[in-house]
């Protein structure tokens, strides 16, 4: 539908009132109902597509030539550093075409338009998936992933088929009291991030399951960076760097002879979560609940998806959080107060990082000034009006949380460290769409209740233990594949 300015028909669901675009000082049509509400016109004041500003992509190298080490000034460990300048020079709502190997896509770095996109979405919204991931699970291995219906997990999976899987395992991971549960298993492996059975990361050896389980998935987020920005040959032929990523995923769901993958570490786990589910008739772990629920096949593939994007982000995450906080001896008085005074002595139990509203706020202030994911998108299901520009379907939109939690005109003294604004709501001012790190809707991540448990975990006991201080060359961020210090992190920890 692009440049049909006159007779356009959308859908929008529960529009919020009044939004300005200050782009193009567009007031955005408005209706406090959350039904759908059908719209015959749009205004002529409603620009195309192509006039979208945006760097212009050359014949034949399109835009990807920008992110040529040395040739081209993006580089993609520092895309955070590339979004704050296309911002700066393009303004809040900008096209980055001309990716070879993709659809084009919007970066967005307007809270209020991120808001009305978001509040508009169908019933099964559309992630920009990795192509790579995509043709892992639909061509390479589709043997496993299409055996049974609706059963290729969450992550590179749309439609009616990741609604249908997602339903199946939501119940389970998403609710706080089923996360809170774990309160004490993960207060026993403190800053370990077990999904369920505890890995024995820590007492892990080179080579063990856990260690190649580890390495693999970090292999995945080193590679997939590089696969989705840089030019696509891997479509043409099996890179080596493709040939790491595909071995990097086999390694979690090992091929077995011409069976499925039934000693896959993965695998591996479900069947043990399995026995301990029978033998202690009870349920236990999110992996149990799952399998309960759900069954085996579909705990193997939520488990797998699980692991691979819940590992690197909530341990980049800790360490981020530890590192802000090891230059702030007075807020880590303040934190150290809070747990005092709750825990008095005894060990942490379900139900008490909800008396600690200063341990969640610091997390919340680490991951609106440091989001380990730096963005987050939605392909576009419908032809979309943002910003003041009518956005074809199948453009990839991406919400620049990185860029729209560090501005000033969302956040008062944006670039302090201050996490009792999420606290004193009125005091300061805030957008609540402007810092989104865990995503929002039917589509929000999915761990986020065990990676927000995990973090306040690891944090309420390193503070209650230790102080922290750092006493070396401050360290620049960096994406590594996560959003994090770039650096070893030196830090001074000092009984209590
Ligand atoms: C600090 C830690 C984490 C951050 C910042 C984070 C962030 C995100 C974000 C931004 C998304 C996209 C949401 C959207 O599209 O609206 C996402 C999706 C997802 N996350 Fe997380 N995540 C974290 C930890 C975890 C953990 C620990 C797990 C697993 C236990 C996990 C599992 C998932 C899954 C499965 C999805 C895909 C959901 C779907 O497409 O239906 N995440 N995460």
């Amino acid at each position: 539908m692009r440049n049909r300015l006159g007779v356009i028909k959308w859908r929008i669901r529960g529009i919020s009132t009044n939004i300005q675009c200050p782009v193009q000082g567009h007031r955005a049509r408005s209706t406090h109902a959350a039904v759908d509400s059908v719209f015959e016109t749009v205004s002529p004041s409603i620009k195309s597509w192509e006039e979208v500003p945006g760097p212009k992509p050359l014949p034949l190298l399109g835009n990807t030539w920008r992110f040529v080490p040395y040739i081209g000034g993006y580089s993609v460990e520092h895309v955070d550093k590339v979004c704050l300048s296309l911002r700066e020079k393009y303004g809040k709502c900008v096209k980055m075409a001309g990716l070879l190997g993709r659809p084009d896509m919007l970066f967005v770095f307007d809270a209020g338009e991120v808001e009305r996109v978001f509040r508009g979405e169908d019933s099964a919204p559309h992630r920009p998936s990795m192509p790579s991931l995509n043709y892992y699970k639909h061509t390479l291995r589709k043997d496993f992933f299409g055996a049974e219906k609706d059963c290729a997990g969450v992550i590179a999976v749309h439609g009616d088929s990741w609604a249908a899987f997602r339903t199946k395992v939501s119940k389970v991971a998403l609710s706080t009291s089923s996360a809170a549960q774990y309160t004490v298993p993960v207060a026993e492996v403190a800053d370990a991030f077990s999904l369920d059975t505890r890995l024995g990361c820590f007492e892990s050896v080179e080579g063990s399951e856990s260690q190649r389980l580890i390495d693999a998935v970090h292999t995945f987020f080193i590679s997939v960076g590089e696969l989705e920005l840089r030019a696509p040959w891997w479509r043409i032929y099996p890179t080596a760097m493709f040939r790491r990523y595909v071995a990097a995923l086999d390694t979690i769901l090992r091929q077995v002879a011409s069976q499925f993958y039934i000693n896959s570490v993965t695998l591996s786990h479900v069947e043990r979560a399995l026995k301990e589910c029978q033998a202690n008739g009870g349920s236990k772990s999110l992996l149990q609940d799952l399998v309960t629920a759900a069954g085996p096949r579909v705990a193997a593939v939520a488990a797998l998806d699980l692991f691979l994007v819940g590992i690197d982000t909530t341990s980049n995450a800790v360490a981020s959080t530890l590192y802000q906080l090891a230059s702030r001896p007075h807020i880590q008085e303040r934190l150290h107060d809070e747990i005092t005074k709750v825990l008095q002595g005894r060990p942490l139990a379900p139900g008490d990082i909800n008396q600690m509203p200063y341990l969640k706020a610091c997390v919340k202030e680490v991951l609106r000034l440091f989001p380990v994911v730096i963005g987050n998108g939605r392909q576009l299901t419908k032809d979309t009006v943002i910003c003041g520009y009518n956005i074809p379907r199948g453009i990839q939109v991406i919400f620049q949380h990185y860029v729209m939690g560090n501005s000033e005109e969302y956040f008062s003294d944006a670039s302090e460290f201050r996490p009792e604004r999420w606290i004193q709501r009125s005091t300061y001012k805030h957008h609540a769409f402007a810092s989104l790190p865990f995503g929002f809707g039917k589509r929000m991540c999915l761990g986020r209740r065990f990676a927000e448990l995990e973090m306040h975990v690891a944090l309420c006991k390193i503070v209650q233990a230790f102080k922290m201080e750092y006493h070396h060359e401050p360290l620049d961020y960096h994406i590594h594949p996560m959003y994090t210090p770039n650096g070893p992190l030196r830090l001074k920890f000092i009984d209590r």
